[in-house]
């Protein structure tokens, strides 16, 4: 049987906001699918461009350029007006923002703010909306749901107003979850438990999900596929087992030899990447990593030059890509990047 077409295609994304200091490409060339029912994680440092990607796919930027395609089964997104991605917002796609409080109203009861999405997506009546955001606060493991719907947000501790947030984002069903660190602010057992949540709710409703994280532990534990965004682009791309077994890009090497052990607690915690991101105001004409790149720095003054001056394309083997002209990826002599 033919692969079913994913849910979302993103081709050739740019995003570029106009600054008093010049224009900011906060993403440029990103291109990713994400097919129905499976996880897409995206990881990259601070400012790395994920949540400007996400923003891009729900068609929340104002104010920027946004150029290229973003493809929800077929049906360009790039362009439509407010009132029609609207429309496909909340029903046809929802996302968790990084920050929950900021997308809950202190105000309001969750109930009321559950009941509310639902009724603008649905015009459902208002008993309706409220029993089905009472459904919603069960469905994402809320005990005494009833009660809790009349409760307001400062009144759920941060991992219960994380599962708010979920009912909030699937209350009217959406094929396609982004979810922008969802569970960064959580302690560890509270964050698996929401990990769990969303794998759960994933295989009753055949969810497509973006999971953006800066996590590589979350990525491994949820995610199908990967991207690795670095300085508003991909550095790397790759089924989740293929990038941890062998990452093919020099900062994917790096985020990696960043996690710590588990096997040995006592070893460093956390070794960052040496340096800083790049600049987005003035993108260097070579590969935005290679001022910090060891694979680099370990080059011939060729390669180190070559580094510095000409922009890497991402290529490789099959599904797995990596934006390096010295990417390693295992048992591809005829690839030009076997060089390290
Ligand atoms: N409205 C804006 N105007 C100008 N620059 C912006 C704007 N929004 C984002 N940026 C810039 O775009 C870059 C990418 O930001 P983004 O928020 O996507 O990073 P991120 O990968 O989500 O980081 P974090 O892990 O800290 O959330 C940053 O350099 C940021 O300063
Ligand atoms: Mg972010």
């Amino acid at each position: 049987m033919a692969e079913p077409s994913p849910l979302l295609t993103v081709r050739n994304l740019g995003v570029a906001f106009r600054t008093p200091r010049g224009p900011v490409r906060a993403v440029d060339s990103l291109s990713f699918d994400v097919p129905h029912g499976r996880t897409l994680g995206i990881v990259g440092e601070s400012g790395s461009g994920k949540s400007v990607t996400s923003l891009a796919v729900m068609g929340l930027h104002t104010g920027a350029e946004v150029t290229g395609s973003v493809a929800l089964e077929g049906r360009e997104l790039v362009g439509l007006s407010e009132p029609e991605l609207n429309r496909l917002r909340g029903r046809r796609m929802a996302m968790i923002f990084q920050d929950p409080l900021s997308s809950l109203h202190p105000y309001y009861t969750v109930g009321e703010q559950i009941a509310e999405h639902h009724r603008v997506h649905f015009g459902s009546r208002r008993s309706a909306a409220r029993a089905r955001a009472i459904e919603a606060l069960a469905e994402v493991g809320i005990p005494e749901p009833k009660r809790r719907a009349g409760e307001h947000p400062h009144q759920f501790s941060g991992g219960m107003r994380q599962r708010v947030m979920i009912a909030m984002a699937l209350v009217c069903e959406p094929d396609l979850l982004i979810a922008d660190e969802p569970t960064t602010a959580l302690d560890v057992t509270v964050q698996a438990q929401i990990l769990d949540l969303l794998a759960r709710l994933q295989q009753e409703r055949r969810l497509s999900i973006v999971m953006i994280t800066h996590d590589l532990g979350v990525v491994a534990r949820v995610a199908h596929e990967v991207l690795v965004m670095y300085g508003g682009r991909a550095a790397e791309q790759a089924p989740v087992d293929a990038l941890f077994a062998t990452p093919a890009h020099p900062y994917t090497r790096g985020l990696l030899d960043s996690l710590p052990r588990l096997d040995d607690p006592d070893d460093v915690p956390l070794r960052a990447i040496p340096g800083t991101p790049p600049s987005l105001l003035e993108p260097a004409p070579g590969c935005a990593f290679a001022p910090r790149c060891a694979r680099a720095a370990a080059g011939t003054a060729g390669e180190r030059e070559r580094c510095a001056t000409e922009r890497p394309a991402p290529g490789g083997p099959e599904d797995h890509t990596a934006a390096c002209h010295f990417a390693s990826f295992p048992a591809t002599a005829a690839h030009e990047g076997t060089a390290t």
